[in-house]
C-alpha cells in the first residue's frame, strides 16, 4: 500500500471530514452525497482519500475514469477489495472465512474463474432466453398492478409493490416457491442495509461490529445472515442434484468448470449474489423513476402520451437512481489515472453515482427527462464484470410500466419518501401514495 500522496486539502473541510462523508450511509440516505460528489469531480476527480476506520483508497468519480478502471480488468482487479468495508469488518471477515471475502461471487473473482463461473448462467440472462420469460414477467406484473388497484386509493408503492414484484421474477427464475419470498427478502435487506436502522430493529441477529461504514452496536451481524442463506441454498442445492428442474438453481447445483463440479462456496456464494442482487436494484429503481414522475408532473404526462418513450423512461431511471452506489478494485502494478500515480496494491472505489451526474458525460445531469436518449450510463458497470441481469431489469420495469401507467388516472405523493441508509446497494424504502387507477 503507498503512502497517501499530498492533495491540496479544498477550501471549508478539513481532509479528514470530506473523506468521513464521501463513505458516509447518512448522507446517501438524505442525498446530499450529490454536493460533496460535484466537488470532488470538479476539483480532484481521481482522490486519494482515507477515511477514519478505513484503509485508503482514490475515489474515482468521473464518469470516463470509471470506464477506464472497468475496461483495465487485467489491472485493476476484483479479488482483493469489493466493496467499502471499514478496517474492523475486513478483519472480522478474515478471521471467519479465512481471505478477503465472505462470500466468492462474481463480483469478487478476477479471470479465468471469473468468466469460467460466469459461462455457466450466462446464456440464461440473454436476450434470446429471457424472451422466452417475456410472457410470464408481463404476468407477474399485472398481478402485482392489480394488487395496487385493490390496495387503492393509496399504497406504500416501496413497501406494497416494488419490493415484491422483482423478488417474484428473480424467485421465479431460481424456482424458490413464494412462500419463501418474505425470508429472502429480509435476507436481501441485511446484507445491502445491515446498518439502516430499520433493518436492523427487524433483524434477529444483531452484532456489535461495523459493516459498511456503520456505527458498532448498530448492525446486523452478517455472518449470521450468511450461514442462513447458506442453510437455505444447502438444502436447494441438493435437491436439484437429485432432481434437475428448468430452473437457473438445476444450473448452478450441476455446474461444472474445467469438468469439476464448482466449489460448495462457490456455488452458495452464486446463488446468493443472484438472489440478492436480482431483486432490491430492480424495486429501487422502479420506486425511484416513479418519484421523479410525481416530482415532474410534466414528465409523467409526457410518458403516458408517448408510451414508445418507456424505454427511455427505464434507463434514465436506472442512471437516475444508480442503486449500486460502487465498487472497488485494487491496482496490480504501478499505473497512471487522469494527473495520479496509483501504485500497485491501491484500493479504487468507483463511485458510480457520481459519475452518473457527470456533466462531461450527460446534458444537464441533474435534471430528469423521461425522452432523454440515455446510452451510456455506468450503472451496470462495464467489462469483464458488467451486470449479468441488465437485460432482465429493464425488461421488468418496462413490464411494470407499460401495464401501470395506461391505468392510472392520477397518483400523486401522500408523505415523505425515505431512502434506506446505505452507501452500497440503497434507494428508496418508502414511498406513500395516492391514487385513482383502474
Ligand atoms: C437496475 C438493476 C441493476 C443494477 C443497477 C445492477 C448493477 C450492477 C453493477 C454495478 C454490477 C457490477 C458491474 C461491474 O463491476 O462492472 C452488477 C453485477 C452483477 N449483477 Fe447487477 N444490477 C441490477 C440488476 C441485476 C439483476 C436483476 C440481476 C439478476 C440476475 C443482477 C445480477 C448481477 C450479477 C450476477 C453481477 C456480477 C457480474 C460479474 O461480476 O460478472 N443484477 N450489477
Amino acid at each position: 500500500m503507498s503512502a497517501a500522496p499530498s492533495v491540496t486539502p479544498f477550501p471549508g473541510y478539513s481532509m479528514g471530514r470530506l473523506d468521513d462523508e464521501i463513505v458516509n450511509p447518512e448522507l446517501y440516505e438524505n442525498e446530499t452525497i450529490h454536493d460533496i460528489y460535484a466537488r470532488v469531480r470538479r476539483e480532484d476527480p481521481v482522490r486519494w482519500t482515507a477515511p477514519t476506520g478505513f484503509r485508503p483508497f482514490w475515489s474515482v468519480t468521473k464518469h470516463a475514469d470509471i470506464l477506464e478502471v472497468e475496461k483495465s480488468h487485467q489491472i485493476f482487479v476484483n479479488r482483493l477489495r469489493t466493496y467499502l468495508s471499514p478496517i474492523e469488518g475486513e478483519e472480522w471477515v478474515k478471521s471467519v472465512t479465512g481471505d478477503t471475502h465472505l462470500f466468492r461471487t462474481l463480483v469478487d473473482l478476477d479471470d479465468p474463474v471469473h468468466m469460467k463461473l460466469r459461462g455457466l448462467t450466462q446464456s440464461w440472462f440473454m436476450p434470446p432466453n429471457l424472451k422466452k420469460l417475456e410472457a410470464r414477467i408481463a404476468e407477474i406484473a399485472k398481478a402485482h398492478v392489480d394488487h395496487m388497484a385493490e390496495l387503492g386509493p393509496q399504497c406504500d408503492f416501496v413497501k406494497e409493490i416494488a419490493l415484491w414484484y422483482p423478488l417474484r421474477v428473480i424467485m421465479m427464475i431460481m424456482g424458490v416457491p413464494p412462500e419463501d419470498e418474505p425470508f429472502m427478502l429480509k435476507m436481501t435487506q441485511e446484507m445491502f442495509g445491515p446498518g439502516d436502522p430499520d433493518v436492523v430493529s427487524q433483524s434477529e441477529h444483531k452484532g456489535d461490529r461495523a459493516a459498511y461504514g456503520a456505527e458498532r452496536g448498530q448492525t446486523v451481524d452478517l455472518f449470521a445472515t450468511a450461514q442462513k442463506l447458506f442453510e437455505y441454498f444447502g438444502a436447494i442445492t441438493v435437491d436439484r442434484r437429485k432432481n434437475p428442474k428448468d430452473d437457473v438453481s438445476s444450473v448452478i447445483a450441476n455446474g461444472m468448470v474445467d469438468g469439476q463440479p464448482i466449489g460448495e462456496r462457490e456455488a452458495m456464494s452464486y446463488y446468493i449474489i443472484i438472489a440478492t442482487a436480482g431483486h432490491d436494484t430492480t424495486s429501487s429503481t422502479t420506486a425511484g423513476g416513479l418519484l421523479q414522475l410525481l416530482k415532474n408532473p410534466e414528465q409523467m404526462t409526457k410518458l403516458k402520451t408517448d408510451m414508445s418513450l418507456v424505454p427511455n423512461f427505464v434507463e434514465e431511471s436506472i442512471r437516475w437512481v444508480t442503486p449500486v452506489k460502487h465498487f472497488m478494485r485494487t491496482a496490480m502494478q504501478e499505473t497512471k489515472l487522469r494527473d495520479k500515480t496509483i501504485k500497485e496494491g491501491d484500493g479504487l472505489c468507483m463511485f458510480y453515482w457520481s459519475g452518473n451526474r457527470d456533466d462531461e458525460a450527460f446534458e444537464e445531469p441533474y435534471r430528469f427527462k423521461v425522452d432523454r436518449n440515455v446510452t451510456k450510463h455506468v450503472a451496470f458497470g462495464y467489462g469483464v464484470h458488467l451486470c449479468l441481469g441488465m437485460h432482465l431489469a429493464r425488461m421488468e420495469i418496462k413490464a411494470l410500466y407499460n401495464e401501470m401507467l395506461p391505468r392510472l388516472k392520477s397518483i400523486e405523493l401522500n408523505g415523505t419518501p425515505k431512502n434506506t441508509r446505505a452507501n452500497f446497494v440503497s434507494g428508496l424504502k418508502t414511498l406513500p401514495v395516492r391514487y385513482q387507477m383502474t
